[in-house]
């Protein structure tokens, strides 16, 4: 069973717990936070990261207001390939080409069953590798 860390700010809290309760074939992992009191994303973005360096094989998924703050915030992280992704095919793609470890998506600007879609787009896809390895493989290097 793919094992799944999530986690939120208070702009992603809700889309969060609708999401746990959606992925009940999964091992879902809740790093938080726990409610709308106002929180810091790169907190949460850093838990992620932290949890996916023990745990290679796993996933994330991180939700903000937009996702753009958590997903800046966490590819900061070598080992972290984190994709926002608002359609099916950003999330499919983003796994198929880009062998993204980490969904990211915004809680106030997505609804529920449009984040149900884009997860399960992104669950449902695996790496193809080959040329797409070849590109991914730049990643860790550092451009300046
Ligand atoms: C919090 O108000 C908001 O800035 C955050 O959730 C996120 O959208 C940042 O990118």
């Amino acid at each position: 069973m793919t094992r799944l860390y999530i986690a939120a700010d208070h702009g992603g809290f809700h889309l969060k717990q609708a999401l746990i309760s959606y992925l009940v074939n999964y091992d879902v992992v809740d790093l938080g936070t726990e409610s709308e009191e106002s929180v810091d994303y790169p907190l949460y973005s850093d838990k992620i990261a932290a949890c996916l360096k023990q745990d290679a094989e796993a996933l994330g998924i991180l939700i903000c207001g937009t996702g753009l703050g958590v997903c800046m915030a966490v590819n900061r992280h070598r080992h972290i390939r984190a994709a926002r992704c608002s359609t099916g095919l950003d999330a499919e793609l983003a796994r198929r080409h880009n062998n993204a470890n980490v969904l990211c998506l915004g809680g106030r600007v997505i609804g529920v069953e449009l984040a149900k879609h884009i997860v399960n787009h992104f669950l449902n896809s695996a790496f193809e590798g080959g040329r797409h390895q070849r590109r991914v493989n730049t990643f860790s290097t550092p451009a300046c």
